[in-house]
Formats: C-alpha cells, sequence, structure tokens
C-alpha cells in the first residue's frame, strides 16, 4: 500500500478540480515526524479557489476527517499534516519484508537497461595503492545497486595497460632487469626499474628517445616488445586479482586500454570527416575554445595516440557492444576536465549518446606526509591496508570472543567491511588524509558497529528457534521505538533509489547507520523474548526484518554481514 497514493486519492474524490496526479506531485515529507509522515501544501489549491490556503486546509481536513489509513489529520496554516496509522503502517511494510526477505527494496526499474560502470581501473606494472580504494569501492557499490534496481549491469576495469610508459619499462627491463627478481615480487620491482629509468634520463636523455621507439615498436605489434607487454600485463593482473578476490569484486570485462589500439584509425577517420581536426606542429588536436576548454591533444606527431582517444575508442566500441543506457566513470576528481573534453568530443562527431556517459567524480586521498607519488616511492598498498584491518580484527576477536568458530574467515569480513564501510562512509566528492589510527579505529558509526547490530539480530532469532510469521497483532508494534525502526526500513526503498540517480553509496551508508541505532534502541528499551506470546511473536518479527534489511544494505555497500561476531 502506498500512503500517498491515499492521499492524493482521498483529496481527489472531494476536491475534482486538481488532478490526483498534481496532487501526488504536492505531498511533500515533513521534517520531522512531530509534524506527521505526510504533508499537503495548500497554495496551489488557494489559488485555483481563490480562497486562503489556511481555509483550503481546514477544509479539507474536514471533508476527509474520516478514513482508515491515517490514524490523525491536522491543519497547521496552509499545511495538512497526515499522521498514518502506525498499525496498519507497520503490518504494511512487515508483510512486504516478510515475503521478500533481503530482496526487500529491489525493483525492476532498470529491466532491459545497460549500465557500464567502469570502476577502478589501475595502470600495470604500478602499485595499486590507497588511492584506488575509493574508484574500486565506490565503484563496486554502484554496480550492486543498479543490479538491485533490477538494471541489466556490466563492470568493466580499463586497465591502464597502454602508453608510453611501456616504452620506459621495457628499455628499464632491457638495461636492468632480471625476470626472476621481477617474478618473485613483480609490482615493487617493476616500479623499482620505472624509478631507476626516470633517475638515470636525468643525465642521459637518449633512454627517452629510445623509450618513445620501443613504444611504437609496441604500437606497430613488434613481437620482441609484445611479447615483454603481455609478460608485465600478466604479472600486474595477478597481484590486482588477489584484492579483488578479498573485495569480492568480479569484473565481465577487463578491456584496458591497450585493447583499443587497433581501433583507433575509425575514430580519427570519423574527426577528421567532421571537419573536427587541426594540425598543430605535426601533431593532430580538436579546438574546444568555443567549449570553454582547452584544445584536446589526438595524436602525436610520430602517429601515436594518446589516453583520450583511446577513451574516445572505448566509448564507441562500448556504445557498439553493450548499448548502453548509461556508460558511468568511477574516476578521481581530478580528470574531471578530461571527462568534460572527450565527452564533448564525442558529441561533435555527431553521437547522441555522448550524454549518457557520466563521469562520477571522487574526491583526493592524500597521505599526511604528502601527496601519493609512485616515482617517490610514496605510496600506501591497497592490500597492505586490507591485510592490517584483517589481522587487527584478529587481534580483538582473540580478546573479546575467544571462542568464536571461524576466526579467521570473520576476521576477514569484519577486517575488510571496516574499511569499505568507511571508505563509503563520506560524500564521495570530499578530499581526504589517509590517516592508519582513524582507518583502524572500530568504535563510533562504523562498518563493524553495523555488522554487529546485524549478528546480534541473528542470535536473538537463533534463541528464540521458532518460525518468524506474519500473522501477528501490528497495534503491539505502534510504540516509539518500534516504529522508528520501521519507518526507517520502509524509507530504504526511496534511500536505494536516491542512492542511484545521485551515483551516491553514502546515502546507503547513512541510512542504515540510522537503522542500527534505531534497532539497538528498540533492543535495548523493548526485551523481545518476553513470556506475552502475541508480543514476543510481533518483536520477532520485527527482529527478522531489521536483520534482513541491514544485510541488503551491507549488500549494497559490498560489506558483508556474519551471523556472528
Ligand atoms: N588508469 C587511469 C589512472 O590510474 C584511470 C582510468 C580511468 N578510466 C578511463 N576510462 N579513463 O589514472
Amino acid at each position: 500500500m502506498d500512503f500517498k497514493e491515499k492521499i492524493a486519492d482521498l483529496i481527489h474524490e472531494n476536491v475534482e478540480a486538481i488532478s490526483k496526479e498534481e496532487l501526488l506531485k504536492l505531498i511533500e515529507i515533513p521534517p520531522n515526524y512531530e509534524m506527521g509522515d505526510y504533508a499537503m501544501p495548500c497554495f496551489k489549491m488557494a489559488k485555483i479557489f481563490r480562497k486562503a490556503p489556511n481555509m483550503i486546509s481546514e477544509e479539507i481536513v474536514k471533508m476527509i476527517a474520516r478514513n482508515k489509513y491515517f490514524e490523525r489529520i491536522e491543519s497547521v496554516g496552509p499545511y495538512v499534516n497526515f499522521f498514518i496509522d502506525r498499525g496498519l503502517f507497520a503490518k504494511t511494510v512487515l508483510k512486504e519484508v516478510n515475503e521478500k526477505g533481503e530482496k526487500y527494496g529491489a525493483t525492476n526499474i532498470g529491466k532491459n537497461k545497460n549500465v557500464i560502470v567502469e570502476f577502478s581501473s589501475p595502470n600495470i606494472a604500478k602499485p595499486f595503492h590507497i588511492g584506488h580504494i575509493r574508484t574500486t569501492v565506490i565503484g563496486h557499490s554502484l554496480y550492486r545497486i543498479y543490479d538491485f534496481l533490477g538494471f541489466n549491469t556490466i563492470a568493466i576495469n580499463h586497465l591502464g595497460d597502454y602508453g608510453t610508459q611501456f616504452g620506459k619499462l621495457i628499455v628499464a627491463y632491457k638495461e636492468w632487469g632480471n625476470k626472476e627478481v621481477i617474478e618473485s615480487n613483480p609490482i615493487p620491482e617493476l616500479l623499482k626499474l620505472y624509478i631507476k629509468f626516470h633517475e638515470i634520463v636525468e643525465e642521459k636523455p637518449e633512454y627517452d628517445d629510445l623509450a618513445r621507439e620501443w613504444f611504437m615498436k609496441l604500437e606497430k605489434g613488434n613481437e620482441e616488445a609484445k611479447e615483454l607487454w603481455q609478460w608485465i600485463r600478466d604479472v600486474s593482473l595477478k597481484e590486482f586479482n588477489r584484492v579483488y578476490n578479498m573485495l569480492n569484486i568480479k569484473y565481465d570485462s577487463f578491456a584496458g586500454e591497450s585493447f583499443y589500439s587497433d581501433k583507433m584509425p575509425r575514430v580519427i577517420d570519423i574527426m577528421n570527416k567532421k571537419g573536427l581536426m587541426k594540425d598543430s606542429q605535426g601533431a593532430k588536436i580538436i579546438d574546444l575554445e568555443p567549449y570553454g576548454m582547452p584544445p584536446a591533444l589526438i595524436q602525436k606527431s610520430d602517429g601515436s595516440t594518446l589516453y583520450i582517444t583511446r577513451d574516445i575508442a572505448a566509448a564507441l566500441y562500448r556504445k557498439e557492444t553493450y548499448d548502453f543506457y548509461k556508460n558511468i566513470y568511477v574516476v578521481g576528481s581530478q580528470q574531471k576536465l578530461h571527462f568534460e573534453q572527450w565527452i564533448k568530443i564525442v558529441e561533435l562527431m555527431g553521437f547522441d549518446w555522448a550524454e549518457d556517459c557520466v563521469h562520477v567524480p571522487f574526491g583526493m586521498v592524500s597521505l599526511e606526509e604528502g601527496t601519493m607519488s609512485t616515482r617517490k616511492g610514496r605510496v600506501v598498498f591497497l592490500e597492505d591496508v586490507l591485510n592490517k584491518a584483517i589481522d587487527k580484527t584478529k587481534e580483538i576477536i582473540a580478546e573479546k570472543s575467544p571462542h568464536l568458530e571461524n576466526k579467521d574467515e570473520i576476521a576477514r569480513q569484519i577486517g575488510i567491511g571496516a574499511i569499505v564501510f568507511q571508505e563509503l562512509s563520506n560524500n564521495r566528492i570530499k578530499d581526504y588524509t589517509f590517516s592508519w589510527d582513524r582507518t583502524l579505529a572500530f568504535e563510533g558509526e562504523t562498518g563493524p558497529y553495523v555488522q554487529y547490530t546485524h549478528a546480534r539480530a541473528s542470535s536473538v532469532l537463533s534463541k528464540a528457534n521458532v518460525e518468524i510469521t506474519d500473522d501477528i497483532d501490528y497495534s503491539l508494534l505502534s510504540n516509539e521505538e518500534a516504529i522508528d525502526v520501521i519507518r526507517l526500513i520502509h524509507d530504504l526503498k526511496q534511500i536505494i533509489i536516491d542512492a542511484m540517480e545521485k551515483d551516491e553509496p553514502s546515502i546507503i551508508t547513512r541510512h542504515i547507520v540510522d537503522l542500527a541505532q534505531a534497532f539497538n534502541k528498540f533492543y535495548h528499551d523493548c526485551p523481545i523474548l518476553v513470556d506475552d506470546e502475541e508480543l514476543r511473536k510481533s518483536r520477532l518479527l520485527l527482529v527478522k526484518s531489521a536483520k534482513d534489511v541491514l544485510k541488503t544494505g551491507l549488500y549494497l555497500l559490498a560489506v558483508e554481514a556474519p551471523e556472528k561476531m
């Protein structure tokens, strides 16, 4: 049952001059529940009837006072405030949760619509570091949110596996590299080579030319260059996959930048035909001045292509392959201009779906000692962060619940959950400074807090050891503590949609913290396993519902929900 619909129906039956659809659009949610669950402002009707809004409000209250959906309808100034019948509300919400369980809130609004979520996309041969945590975790959550709402969702990792830096790596490897050493510890060893190259090139600039030559060879399909590049890609991906496995991330495609190397000529051709390209000292550029942006360099004078060209080729390929409804890029806000430029170029190339390409930016992570720098070796590896969080959880478990079964697995779920949840707690656009202390602080409104609340609900249910039924007396759930929980359960549905529309998982994070808090208050103030059978049955249904919905919320953030902690 939709109470908003009921309000519109009740008013429309009495006031035919305004349509139900219009009324629906007018209904508001008051700033707090003391003012009702819904409010109808009367300004619009006042205009139609040429009466003061306060009078209209009073007349409406008189007309619809008698009904079975609202226990109270009040006129307050120009507003009519509606208070839902609590028993009926509890029944409506909890019956639905009981029926749908962990699928409560799932919809099919995305039916037959393909949505691509591109996320993580690290550069091979470089550390997978704390700076990548945001794209990885935000993207994974968005993937689950769209999927839950019925979109046909595709996860893509646009690996940075191409570009002039591979020329540098090949040169460095041929000069100073050793296969066994690299295979024993790939990323740090490749990073060493990369740093060494940059040191040496200061004195011997001819290495830069050599690097360019090797990249050209790679672009032209030279066997040796290709083999080395493939090997570097393989060992890097093996490292990255360890982290993806820890986070339960699965990709549908790892088509990275290199995948588009042979798809350039067509892109360049369309740009030429549309008359977009200009020569600039042998290089090809597209002038974007009319759009208030600097020109985009599309092709270097030696013919090699660039990051931006590969993004354009990738967008064309994705449209043709997936016919996307939306093509989302979860990439740091430093690349804002890059995305604005290439999306504009795709539009100028004549593709109206350019507007379905969406850059979802997020703020920067810096270290206490300054910005991260791969070249200077100033990085914190993501894998280390996850492992430290797991180790710390193991210590806490050893101290607080030494008899817990499956300790290692649960420590993994909680440790990683803590990191992921924290990452999704703030608005994504905010910058922040990474600190070990804060990352490993599990107190307060954290992932472990919500996980613990879920486990607590679970343990009440297993203690009760009965089948949960929704055939209960719902008026027993109309006290403040219970209704608060039920409201938050009810609101989750809209919250998931809001999170999708704003591409903002933190909306869900905050909501389930509120739900966990409301549940804990209920748990504290309202004993559940009481002797009174009717009361016990009704409270158990609420516990089960809260547990399922907390689990769903955590799932959408890609945080696991152990039954015991
Ligand atoms: N590999 C890039 C980096 O690490 C991110 C790629 C973002 N995705 C894209 N389609 N440009 O900075």
